[in-house]
């Protein structure tokens, strides 16, 4: 075992870089950035809208195969270089394939935080009305569409939300925020299982029960597998220099395959869990209507407010709820915002409070486009999509793909698996090592560039989705 201490030194270029005590701490800080509205938001509506047990089924095959490489990867070279993405890439050689790979990388939290920020903003509204004591209006069926179409609420709240971001960066007490949101994250885990207890025993819901676990193959299409794919890229932080940088602070006695192991197993657990909190409550307030499950982005906020809207201290439980889903869906906007900031600081070489600012500036141009795409700007669709799905669709099913075929490529054609190997048995030895050859040189890039292939199809409407 080597000591820590060996960790705190090792440098790649001339700072030092603080890192994390221990393997608890390591997976705590990554889990608590993984955890946030991909869970809790967006793999409900995903797998709803794309064949609930089927999508579960293939979600859960490539988070084990495709995704445990892909963080495998990520964080080895994270913690080789000591760099963030685009220091990592350049790292390995200055060519401009190098600063692509890791700009790409780099590039992607800054577009996917304007658009987090807009639900955080919808989820900051949802926390005021529980406040106010507004149940029963909030479970009505027109009530969400109504207010994200008046384009001035949604601006509103969305601000709220941002201006809170750049503030906790700016003010630098992101830390103060994440060890609250430790504190919260249990509190979210018991409530999201007794809501889900609830929901599930309502009348009719064990339709949706059986809908979301088992597979039902006839509801299987090559979307799917997309979607999939962009969910587990979306909700693991992968794909997007995010785990670059936490490996970087990882010490090298740390145990990176299983640490990897125990943040897949506790992200997919909050997913499954919100799962059965939103589906089953589809098919119990709604009947299982199918325009009900391809709601989109909205099923969470439509359909959550039922349940509180027919539990006896509804109002409370709502109020908990979306007070802790605000607190994940701040540490993980502040970690995407900070990701941004970080790779400004060393490419712009500005101050931190200059690079916040022009984080914070590109958080509300992008940010208000999204909000108000469904309202005074929803003329504009480009693809046919509104500007939040349009967003989510760049980032998630073009950009994310290129990044992770980056990274595999960098590790097969330039650093070379020995080296990974090498630096992931520093700490202990590598026990899938065989999958993970199997996967980063083959599986992986084939698959991406499928995905990406038919994604491309899609844009041009070659092939509908
Ligand atoms: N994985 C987070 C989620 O599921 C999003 C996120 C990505 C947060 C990267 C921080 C960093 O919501």
């Amino acid at each position: 075992m080597k000591a820590g201490g060996q960790a705190r030194n090792s440098t790649a270029g001339n700072e030092t870089r603080s890192s994390f005590s221990s393997r608890l701490g390591y997976v705590l800080a990554v889990a608590g950035s993984a955890v946030g509205l991909g869970n809790i938001w967006r793999f409900p509506y995903l797998a709803a809208k794309y064949g609930g047990g089927i999508f579960l089924l293939v979600y859960l095959i490539l988070m084990l195969t495709f995704g445990y490489a892909l963080i495998m990867s990520e964080t080895a070279l994270g913690r080789m270089t000591r760099r963030s993405p685009v220091g990592a890439f350049q790292a390995f050689g200055k060519s401009w394939h190098f600063r692509l790979g890791g700009w790409v990388n780099a590039i992607i939290p800054m577009l996917i935080v304007p658009y987090y920020c807009v639900i955080g903003g919808w989820v900051t509204k949802y926390l005021f009305e529980y406040l106010r004591g507004s149940t029963i209006m909030l479970a009505d069926d027109n009530y969400f569409h109504g207010f994200i179409a008046e384009s001035f609420g949604a601006e509103f709240w969305f601000l709220l939300f941002s201006v809170a971001v750049v503030l906790v960066l700016l003010a630098g007490v992101k830390h103060g925020v994440e060890r609250v949101s430790k504190v919260m994250m249990p509190l979210l885990v018991i409530l999201a299982i007794f809501v889900a207890g609830y929901a599930m025993t309502r009348p009719g819901a064990l339709e949706g029960v059986k809908y979301f676990l088992i597979p039902n193959f006839a509801n299987f299409s090559w979307m799917t597998v997309v979607a999939a794919m962009g969910q587990m890229f979306f909700s693991l932080s992968i794909a997007m220099g995010i785990l670059y940088t936490y490996g970087s602070y990882m010490k090298k006695d740390v145990d990176i395959e299983k640490s990897t192991f125990q943040v897949e197993a506790f992200d997919t657990g909050i997913a499954m869990l919100a799962g059965l909190m939103v589906i089953p409550a589809v098919f119990a307030f709604s009947g299982g209507d199918p325009d009900a499950l391809k709601a989109g982005p909205s099923l969470m906020f439509i359909t959550i407010p039922k349940v509180f809207a027919s539990m006896g201290f509804g109002t409370g439980a709502g109020l908990m709820f979306f007070l802790l889903v605000f607190m994940a869906a701040l540490t993980s906007a502040i970690s995407l915002a900070e990701s941004g900031v970080s790779t400004f600081e060393d490419q712009l070489g500005w101050s931190r409070k200059a690079c916040t600012l022009l984080m914070g500036a590109i958080i509300i141009i992008l940010g208000s486009a999204s909000a108000l795409g469904f309202g005074v700007l929803d003329f504009v669709a480009p693809l046919g999509m509104s500007l939040l799905d349009f967003f989510d669709f760049l980032t998630n099913s073009l950009m994310m793909p290129v990044a992770a075929l980056s990274t595999c490529l960098l590790v097969t054609r330039v650093v070379g698996l020995k080296k990974i190997t090498e630096e992931v048995e520093l700490s202990s030895r590598f026990k899938q090592k065989q999958i993970y050859a199997f996967m980063i040189k083959y599986l992986a890039p084939i698959f991406i560039i499928i995905i990406l292939l038919s994604s491309m199809a899609s844009v041009l409407g070659w092939i509908s989705m």
